[in-house]
């Protein structure tokens, strides 16, 4: 038995990419006992991750990775051929950004693909980490096959990553599921090896299917969302209260309560250009997939609607103070990645309004990408809804709720609160005097 347990942690792993996904992993690998390379292109971020200087804000991901980078179990460095060569399993965990035709861009995994092949010296595993159309297992193989110089043995599979930031270590460590795609009982065994401690069910399934269960489910999810959405639009014209239908139609276990939350849509690196990839990939394949063309659009719409709910009751948005509290995509991330704020900013934007910002984290990340826009930042909510005329929660981080409402609606000029999350307590906030505009509520 500990004979077996020693085996296994002999595995040595690289990571390609150290993003929200390769840094988790490499980390939580490294935890788990495997010795781990993290290899990025970027050479600032791997000086930066040599000086435990981490490239982004999530929860718990620095002890981990400041634990096992003292104790040798995780080291960091740009060069990819060398880490290819010392290692039996490859996790490419790189990013899939979209092309502006919708298709993901696979440039990098083919760049990937090709060095493996040049760097074949021993059996490697090929793992796609990273979100990737079906059949992109497909075209690695070939890729490895056309330029590999000996016919020393290699596998590809699918391992898609269900990790959310701002809980990815736990998420990591503690899965729902283990989703494996393989085409040799070799490929399994090592990985069902390396995920041996973890306990979560683990689907075994070809690299296709593997593939698709990750589109699939991030493309479900969207439709969720943008279902509650449209209810609540609904809930909005009839004056009823979407918070409540959510709620009870979310106690049927068919439909389940997650992602039944009624606000401004849903936005980050994953599921916008994920449902964006499944469509193109389907029409590809020769199916039409209108339905997630609808669950986009409405996504699209529900950003507008807020900003007119705004505009509804103050009637001249120009030359108006509007406080943003929240800017990353979700809370507990600094990650501004398709962040429904950054379009509602723009729309406060077009209307001449004046926008002040601010969030616990994602200042930094913000500032980048609305250089030379007209936007200012606080240093902290109070000072950012100072003189306004509305505030608008965008992002749920817990700190908002416990805000001193009191002192907030004595600093605002006018006391409108637009709940773009519905996170607030609509009474009480009413009670104390504030005009509340919550989405279907
Ligand atoms: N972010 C999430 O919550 C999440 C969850 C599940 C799956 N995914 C998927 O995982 C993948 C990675 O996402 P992410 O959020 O970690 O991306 P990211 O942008 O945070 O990180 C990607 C990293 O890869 C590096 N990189 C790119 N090309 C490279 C190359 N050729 N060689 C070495 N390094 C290279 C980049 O420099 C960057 O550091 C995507 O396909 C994404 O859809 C993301």
């Amino acid at each position: 038995m500990g004979q077996k347990k020693v085996i296994k942690k002999e595995y040595r792993i690289t990571v390609v990419g150290c993003g929200h996904v390769g840094l988790v992993t490499g980390a939580c690998f490294a935890e788990l006992g495997y010795r781990v390379c993290c290899v990025d292109k970027d050479k600032k971020k791997v000086n930066n991750l040599k000086k435990l200087i981490l490239p982004f804000y999530e929860p718990g991901l620095f002890e981990l990775v400041e634990k096992n980078y003292k104790r040798g179990k995780l080291e960091f460095t740009t060069d990819l051929k060398k880490a290819i060569r010392n290692v039996q399993v490859i996790f490419i965990a790189v990013g899939t950004p979209p092309n502006p035709d919708g298709s993901a861009d696979l440039s990098s995994l083919e760049r990937i693909a090709y060095l493996v092949a040049k760097n074949l010296n021993s059996y490697k595993l090929v793992v796609e980490k990273s979100t990737v159309p079906v059949q992109t297992g497909e075209k690695i193989k070939e890729t490895i096959l056309r330029y590999r110089k000996n016919s020393k043995p290699f596998d590809v599979a699918s391992n898609p990553e269900f990790l959310r930031e701002g809980k990815a270590v736990h998420d990591f460590l503690h899965p729902d599921r283990i989703v494996i795609g393989v085409e040799s009982e070799r490929a399994e065994k090592i990985l069902r090896d390396l995920y041996s401690s973890l306990k979560a069910p683990i689907v075994v399934t070809d690299i296709n299917t593997a593939e698709i269960i990750k589109h699939a489910s991030n493309s479900f999810l969207a439709t969720k969302i943008s279902f509650i959405n449209a209810v609540a639009r609904i809930c909005d014209l009839a004056k009823a209260n979407i918070d409540k239908v959510a709620e009870a139609m979310g106690l049927d276990p068919r439909i389940g309560k997650e992602f039944l939350k009624a606000g401004i849509g849903y936005g980050g690196f994953c599921f916008p250009k994920d449902l964006e990839a499944f469509l193109y990939i389907s029409k590809k394949l020769g199916y039409e997939f209108s339905l997630l063309k609808e669950v986009k659009r409405i996504n699209e719409e529900q950003k507008k609607y807020f900003v007119e709910k705004v505009k509804d009751y103050l009637w001249i948005l120009k030359d108006k103070k509007i406080a943003i509290l929240g800017l990353s995509f979700k809370p507990d991330t600094d990650d501004m990645r398709f962040a429904p704020s950054l379009d509602i900013i723009e729309f406060f934007l077009r209307e001449k309004s004046k926008p002040i910002l601010y969030d616990p984290q994602a200042r930094k990340e913000a500032e980048k990408l609305l250089k030379g826009k007209k936007v200012k930042f606080a240093k902290d909510p109070y000072q950012a809804v100072k003189d306004c005329d509305c505030v608008c929660f965008l992002t749920e981080w817990e700190e908002f709720k416990h805000l001193n409402f009191k002192k907030i609606k004595k600093l605002m000029r006018m006391p409108l609160i637009a709940d773009g999350r519905n996170m607030l307590d609509k009474r009480y906030l009413e009670s104390l005097g504030f005009k509340y505009l919550g989405i279907g509520t």
